[in-house]
């Protein structure tokens, strides 16, 4: 199959494209290798793939209207999966118009072009963040989310609904999925694992946001990208007993779905920092500091419509995954 796959200089996309590569999809894919961090590492990533058969590099920014238009007439793919975005909470406070560009023009710009060339399935990143003010734990789909936190996290909700006008109006086939923060080898220099590693390893303090008491439901990258795969060959479809007296959030009666992806285990930063030391083989000066702003004490995904619809639940647990960052991070930095 033809696979557009936007972000894939970036590190959940970069996985992706491998792992469509090497089940004999041919992907197309579209990244526009921005400076939000180290562009070194974007094409590192980027040249692992392009010196591998039947991918195609497409440098461009999904913002621009003509060339997404140009690009979706020109490769005609037959599935799209969607992860370029603008990423990351914190930064969303600073620069909020970054958001607006890439996460909600980017966004419309795919759908037309998935509208008007007859994709058969859009799969889609959205993030745990959408859950913002919920307190129910597990977090399920079929909940509200009405209470984001940051625009970042608005940006995902509205991508979400987005895509479900889409789904109703022209029965484009749409999954969103509610990825719980990934971290694996290839992972990024922006998100704690990575900047906890680089300055444990360059003997300096780290910061402990919320003193260490924040709970991620962590989900290791290989985790990911099998659920990103399997729910791309499951094409989604109306749920028959979707009702708009009782409206279900994660169905519809249009073609249209979102799942969680995350572990079902959450663990505390404080513990997950204490196995990266165990594999680093040191311990880390800590400066424990309150919470910041845009950013939840915990997340907790609850999978089970993952496991029903595709048969896959995401288990790689903490000791595993860091173990594989740890090993991927010395090698490719020399350390
Ligand atoms: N990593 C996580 O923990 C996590 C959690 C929740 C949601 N997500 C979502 O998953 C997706 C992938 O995240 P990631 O961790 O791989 O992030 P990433 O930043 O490593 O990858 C995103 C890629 O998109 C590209 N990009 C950004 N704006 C673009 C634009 N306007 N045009 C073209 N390319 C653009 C970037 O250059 C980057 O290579 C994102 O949508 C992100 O919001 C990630």
């Amino acid at each position: 199959m033809r696979i557009l796959v936007t972000g894939t200089a970036g590190f959940i996309g970069s996985h992706v494209a491998h792992q469509l590569l090497d089940r004999g999809d041919e992907v197309i894919g579209v990244d526009n290798v921005n400076d939000y961090y180290d562009v070194s590492l974007k094409e590192a990533r980027l040249a692992r793939l392009t010196a591998r058969d039947g991918f195609t590099e497409v440098r461009e920014d999904i913002a621009d209207r003509e060339k997404m238009a140009e690009t979706f007439r020109e490769f005609a793919p037959a599935r799209v999966v969607h992860l370029a975005a603008q990423a990351g909470v914190r930064y969303s406070i600073e620069n909020p118009h970054a958001y607006v560009d890439a996460n909600l023009v980017g966004f419309i710009n795919i759908l037309e072009g998935c509208r008007h060339n007859g994709v058969e399935h859009l799969v889609y990143a959205s993030s745990s963040s959408v859950y913002g003010g919920n307190e129910t734990m597990p977090f399920s789909v079929h909940d509200n989310v009405d209470h984001p936190l940051s625009l970042y996290a608005a940006s995902k909700k509205a991508n979400e609904l987005m895509a479900h006008t889409y789904s109703h109006l022209y029965r484009l086939p749409t999954t969103g999925l509610r990825f719980f923060t990934v971290y694996g080898p290839w992972g990024r220099p922006d998100m704690a694992l990575f900047i906890f590693t680089k300055r444990i390893l360059e003997g300096e303090p780290i910061d402990v946001f919320n003193h260490g008491h924040h709970k991620r439901d962590f989900t290791y990258i290989d985790d990911i990208v099998e659920g990103v795969v399997r729910t791309l060959d499951n094409v989604a479809t109306p749920n028959p007993e979707w009702t708009g007296v009782t409206p279900d959030s994660g169905t519809s009666n249009a073609p249209y779905r979102l799942y969680n992806i995350g572990s079902n285990n959450p663990v505390e930063l404080s513990r997950f920092i204490e196995v990266l030391e165990e594999c680093l083989g040191r311990k880390a000066e800590k400066n424990y500091l309150p919470m910041q702003p845009g950013d939840v004490p915990a997340t907790y995904a609850d999978v089970q419509d993952l496991i029903d619809d595709v048969g896959y639940r995401p288990e790689t647990p903490v000791e595993t995954g860091i173990k594989r960052f740890v090993d991927w991070y010395r090698n490719f930095y020399g350390v």
